[in-house]
């Protein structure tokens, strides 16, 4: 293991499918400074281990991510010294936005549930997402009186129609799996029951064609 993991993030490896959840459960997974570092050093290692040959993101519990995590991401930083905040939000960024958005490994998002937010990185970095019918994709921002932050709006932005994008940041309501995939946030949407399996069939394809 290396020298800061806290457990925040899961890694396993089975079949040349690299397994790697998100572990804060009990905060819906939202997006800390452990959980930052620790993605840093697995998409890094993951890089050099031969035995992974897809990338498979997904969350622990309820929750694929809720987000940036509030607290310990925004108030608690903001009153640190600015390069402290500096350097975390560019470790945020070096590991979604340079890292996996063009890792030489195929990845996939197995979105399982909430996705909000900072939430949204992520997916967009990997290849493929495929959701749970059941979770739920929202830019809660508005809600509170403010824009999407910069990465998840350049994402509704990427990947829906101007006009989805732009309803999308500007309603607050969230839409579920169904209306993803329909709306071409993830690839595919179908029952979470059977969202693993469909993952690690598309995995299995993607072995078999080895497009590292
Ligand atoms: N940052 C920090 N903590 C968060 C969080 C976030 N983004 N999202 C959830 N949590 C924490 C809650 O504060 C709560 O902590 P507590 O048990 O110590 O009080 C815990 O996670 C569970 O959240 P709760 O709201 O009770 O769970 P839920 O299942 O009822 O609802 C969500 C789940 C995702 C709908 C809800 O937590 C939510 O709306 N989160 C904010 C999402 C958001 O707007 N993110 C944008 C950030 S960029």
């Amino acid at each position: 293991e290396n020298g800061h993991s806290t457990g925040e993030v899961l890694l396993s490896i089975e079949d040349g499918i690299a397994w790697v959840t998100l572990n804060r459960p009990h905060k819906r997974n939202a997006i800390n400074p452990g959980i930052v570092r620790e993605m840093v050093d697995v998409i890094d290692r993951l890089e050099m281990d031969d035995d992974a040959k897809v990338v498979v993101i997904t969350g622990a519990g309820e929750a694929f991510s809720a987000g940036q995590d509030l607290k310990e991401y925004f108030r608690e930083i903001d009153q640190g010294h600015p390069m402290v905040k500096e350097r975390l939000y560019r470790a945020n960024s070096a590991w979604q936005w340079r890292r996996l958005m063009y890792y030489p490994k195929p990845t996939i998002a197995m979105v399982n549930g909430w996705c909000f937010g900072g939430g949204y990185g992520p997916l967009f970095a990997c290849d493929l997402a495929f959701a749970a019918d059941e979770a739920n994709f929202g830019l809660s921002e508005i809600n509170w009186g403010i824009l999407p932050g910069g990465g998840a709006s350049k994402v509704a932005a990427e990947l829906l129609s101007f006009r989805r994008a732009m309803y999308h940041a500007m309603m607050g309501e969230n839409i579920d799996g169904r209306t993803a995939a329909e709306w071409g946030l993830v690839n595919e949407a179908l029952p979470r029951a059977a969202l693993k399996e469909r993952v690690r069939a598309v995995a299995r394809v993607l072995l078999e064609k080895n497009p590292v």
